[in-house]
């Protein structure tokens, strides 16, 4: 296997460590990311009225942070928390301001470069690469995820299908898995992506952890084999492809793809903003640096498009879109570009109800659940938005834990329990679609 640039510089650094402390779990000496986020910060502001709205947005926009949550200035509004990753040069500055202004605020995390050291940089001699188990508790680079569905095609051929629905920009090739047992009738089907933001780590081990839950869980389970018998989920574990490799080896809180805009020097478009729904309106940014970028036009990204393409094709069958993001803890569905109910809310809004019910049950970790302009902020041009409108009536997207403790650095070891709670909503979901919704009959939706 050809191993990446970092990944060959860890192993190496681990190697050494074995030799030093054997078994012992032992720090790596060196820094990833170049020790690039050293002392930077992650402030959690809430501004409390209008006025301090406006201060902030003032403040943060002239300092370029990263914004976490929400994802741009504009969407900061009363009382609702602003999560913002702050380089180190500009953290004294920002206490001082937020102090002068009375703002209230907290540093949730100190020291950025430490919590990304605890994250993936610490390494037993466990099998991280020695494929004989592979290992659902750790977050994978693309070509370990890539080598992993190859594996699960090959191993799994009654359950499971792969294929690729195309390249992304820089050629990479998009694959999906289908799983269920295959049968020559038209089957209904879930479509579940996950890490159309790159740094949403968790995402991507969130769609491993399902297709592996899925197929072990076919002997023994009887709801989930009823799944699989009756239903097709076509699951696509690393969406943004690109993304995702570029914030594994480059800039850990990259978001965006990574497609070059010939004006300006950054690059990238936000892939849930790309989607050809009242596409770059409000919750979008037409300006190419900023993280919510609509793109040059709809569907601009060829990974949006494929995915556009495929579900277009098969609309007939697929009952529910399923997009799995971070971190907030909420069960979203449509609109998410207006303040509207849709017309077969009751249906959405009881599978909702079941599937934050059954992720409850696993480790009483609460989500809050609703239409996402509501429950989350106004945004346009995003996946759910598009899948509702084009027929699929079940359109959900998943922001899993944590609710900014930890934000996009979600250590492994919480990767089991968040996914398997989010398995259980999952099912949940994909269970409802079997039974006949009261209003299915109602005539369908236009947005
Ligand atoms: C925000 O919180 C303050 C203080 O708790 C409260 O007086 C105000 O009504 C809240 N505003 C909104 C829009 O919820
Ligand atoms: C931060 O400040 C140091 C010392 O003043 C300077 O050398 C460095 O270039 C600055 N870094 C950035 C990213 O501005
Ligand atoms: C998956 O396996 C099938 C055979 O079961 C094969 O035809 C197909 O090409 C494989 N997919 C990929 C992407 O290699
Ligand atoms: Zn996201």
């Amino acid at each position: 296997m050809v191993l990446d640039h970092r990944s060959a510089f860890r192993a190496s650094v681990l190697l050494a460590c074995v030799i030093m402390c054997g078994n012992v779990l032992c720090p790596v000496a060196a820094y990833l990311y170049s020790n690039r986020y050293a002392g930077d910060q992650v402030f959690r502001i809430t501004p409390s009225n209008d006025e301090e709205v406006r201060v902030l947005k003032k403040i943060l926009g002239h300092m370029k942070v990263d914004f976490w949550q929400p994802n741009s200035a504009t969407l900061i509004c009363q009382n609702a928390t602003v999560d913002v990753h702050v380089k180190r040069n500009d953290t004294r500055g920002l206490h001082a301001r937020l102090k002068q202004e009375h703002i209230d605020y907290r540093v949730f995390i100190s020291n950025l470069q430490k919590e990304i050291e605890k994250q993936t940089g610490y390494r037993s001699s466990r099998k991280r690469r020695s494929e004989s188990q592979y290992d659902y508790e750790v977050y994978h680079s693309l070509e370990e995820i890539q080598s992993w569905m190859f594996e699960m095609n090959r191993t799994h051929t009654d359950l499971v299908d792969m294929f690729s629905i195309g390249k992304s920009y820089e050629g990479k090739p998009l694959y999906v898995l289908q799983i269920g047992k295959r049968s020559r009738h038209q089957k209904k089907a879930v479509w579940i992506d996950c890490g159309v933001h790159a740094r949403e780590w968790i995402g991507p081990a969130f769609c491993q952890w399902f297709v592996k839950e899925a197929i072990n869980s076919y002997h023994y389970d009887s709801v989930m084999r009823r799944l699989l018998n009756q239903l097709n989920f076509y699951v696509m574990p690393v969406f943004n492809v690109d993304g995702y490799d570029f914030s594994w080896t480059t800039d850990r809180f990259w978001r965006k793809t990574r497609s070059k805009n010939h004006k300006f020097h950054c690059r990238g478009v936000d892939a849930n903003r790309n989607w050809k729904v009242k596409w770059c309106e409000e919750g979008a940014s037409s300006h190419p640096c900023d993280d919510t970028y609509c793109g040059p036009f709809p569907e601009s990204e060829p990974e949006v498009k494929a995915v556009a393409k495929f579900l277009r094709k098969y609309k007939k069958r697929v009952k529910a879109y399923i997009s799995i993001h971070a971190y907030a803890q909420m069960l979203l569905y449509p609109y998410s570009y207006k303040y509207a109910t849709i017309p077969n809310f009751h249906c959405v809004e009881s599978a909702a109800h079941n599937a934050v019910t059954a992720l409850y049950s696993a480790y009483g970790v609460r989500y809050r659940y609703g239409p996402a302009s509501t429950t989350l902020y106004v945004s346009s041009g995003s996946s759910i938005d598009w899948a509702y409108r084009n027929g699929i009536p079940y359109a959900f997207a998943f922001e899993l834990r944590d609710t900014g403790h930890f934000g996009f650095l979600l250590p492994e070891s919480l990767i089991s329990p968040t996914c398997t709670e989010t398995t259980r909503a999952v099912k949940a979901i994909a269970s409802g679609l079997l039974k006949k919704c009261e209003t299915d009959r109602d005539k369908f939706p236009y947005i």
